[in-house]
């Protein structure tokens, strides 16, 4: 079937409607302490594309992508992950993976040992275990590094082997809860532009969450701004530059408009947040 491939942005001819990967079907969440972390949300993200979730601390960014992990139920509304309630997932050909804030890597075992847990863990025969995990650490460039020690590694390195690990189960859906946020700055754009490529390459479907609106221009399809106090879906953006995206995006005046858009509504979306806590 011919559809839109959001890797490129270029429409076939014969454009046919994309087939969603993520469904949320008005999915609210009341933690059990009275918490209201998220009101109903309702958003759909194609196969292929690069979203990613911005807005200030508290407006329910994590909570909204480990429900879609399944990690979390929601108190009201549904989720589907393509066409499916997120726990019949398994019986399926699609998989997903969740790489999180922190490496959160085992620091007694190797490189090897952390990337090939998940696939020890499905019970993967060693040998084929083996040649994924290695096949998996070339495309973060660690092949090198499979028999170091996690503390032998550099922050950025670390993240690294953590991405592999989320890529050893050949995932179509990566869910990433600021994956770079502990990094410098120079390390942190390294890592943007090679998971584009990681992302084009392997034509993976991106949620993404961030603080930062420059990582958000430069990686993603699409923008989805929230706000807190409570936690909720206020704007949506596209980001309608062609992949690959290289530095010099952004230093175009497209990415400055873009980056200006989402700084307005960022502040939007904070001052409510000011206004409710007044
Ligand atoms: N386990 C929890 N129990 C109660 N409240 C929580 C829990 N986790 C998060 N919250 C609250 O829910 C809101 C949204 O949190 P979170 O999803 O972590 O936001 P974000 O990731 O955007 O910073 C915040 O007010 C937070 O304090
Ligand atoms: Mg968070």
């Amino acid at each position: 079937m011919n559809r839109i491939d959001p890797h490129t942005l270029a429409p076939p001819p014969d454009f046919a409607p994309a087939v969603p990967a993520v469904e949320v079907l008005s999915a609210e969440k009341t933690y059990p302490n009275g918490t209201q972390a998220l009101l109903p949300v309702d958003l759909s993200i194609a196969e292929g594309e690069f979203v990613t979730l911005l807005g200030p601390s508290g407006c329910g960014k994590s909570t909204l992508l480990k429900m879609v992990a399944g990690m979390l139920e929601p108190s009201d509304g549904r989720l589907l992950v393509w066409r499916r309630p997120v726990a019949q997932l398994h019986e399926s050909s699609h998989k997903m993976s969740f790489v999180f804030q922190s490496p959160t890597l085992m620091p007694w075992a190797s490189v090897r040992t952390n990337v090939r847990l998940p696939l020890d863990l499905a019970g993967v025969p060693r040998k084929e275990a083996d040649a994924r995990v290695m096949e998996s650490l070339e495309l973060v460039g660690l092949q090198k590094f499979a028999d170091a020690l996690p503390r032998a590694l550099s922050g950025g390195m670390q993240m690294r082997v953590s991405i592999a690990r989320g890529l050893v189960t050949q995932p179509d859906l990566l869910l990433m809860d600021e994956p770079f946020g502990a990094l410098d700055e120079i390390t942190r754009h390294k890592l943007d532009a090679d998971l584009l490529e990681l992302w084009r390459k392997k034509k993976l479907t991106v949620i993404f969450v961030t603080h930062s609106i420059h990582e958000a221009v430069f990686l993603s399809s699409r923008v989805v701004m929230m706000a807190a106090r409570p936690g909720r879906v206020v704007e949506e953006f596209r980001i309608d530059e062609p992949y690959p995206r290289s530095a010099d995006f952004m230093v175009t005046p497209e990415f400055a408009r873009y980056a200006k858009q989402l700084q307005d509504s960022l502040l939007r979306a904070s001052s409510t947040d000011e206004e409710a806590a007044r």
